[in-house]
């Protein structure tokens, strides 16, 4: 698990993009629940960081892809993926489970 940072750091209904091992995470905040996605769309590599967020999916701002942000996938276009990895919070530090 990797500190991405303070909680205060996402504001609730917010993003912000970290960079962990490499990689642009994009965290999402929607109320007591965090998230962490890659910050780059499955289908054509947009960055992720203007999506719309709402009811449990991130809009992808190019082509409108809804990735579910729980597992990534995407009803409409099921080859596309968003990769999301597991968020833990420990007090108010937000860890990110990255792969090796
Ligand atoms: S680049 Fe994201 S939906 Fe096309």
């Amino acid at each position: 698990m990797i500190n991405a940072g303070n909680t205060s750091d996402v504001p609730n209904f917010g993003k912000k993009v970290v960079s962990l091992g490499g990689r642009e995470i994009l965290l999402v905040h929607i109320k007591e629940t965090f998230y962490a996605v890659e910050n780059e769309c499955p289908h054509q590599g947009c960055p992720m960081t203007a999506a719309v967020v709402k009811e449990g999916t991130i809009s992808c701002p190019r082509h409108g892809y809804r990735f579910s942000l729980v597992d990534g996938t995407c009803r409409e276009h099921p080859e596309s993926v968003l990769t999301v990895f597991p968020v833990v919070l420990e007090g108010e530090t937000i860890l990110v489970d990255l792969p090796e």
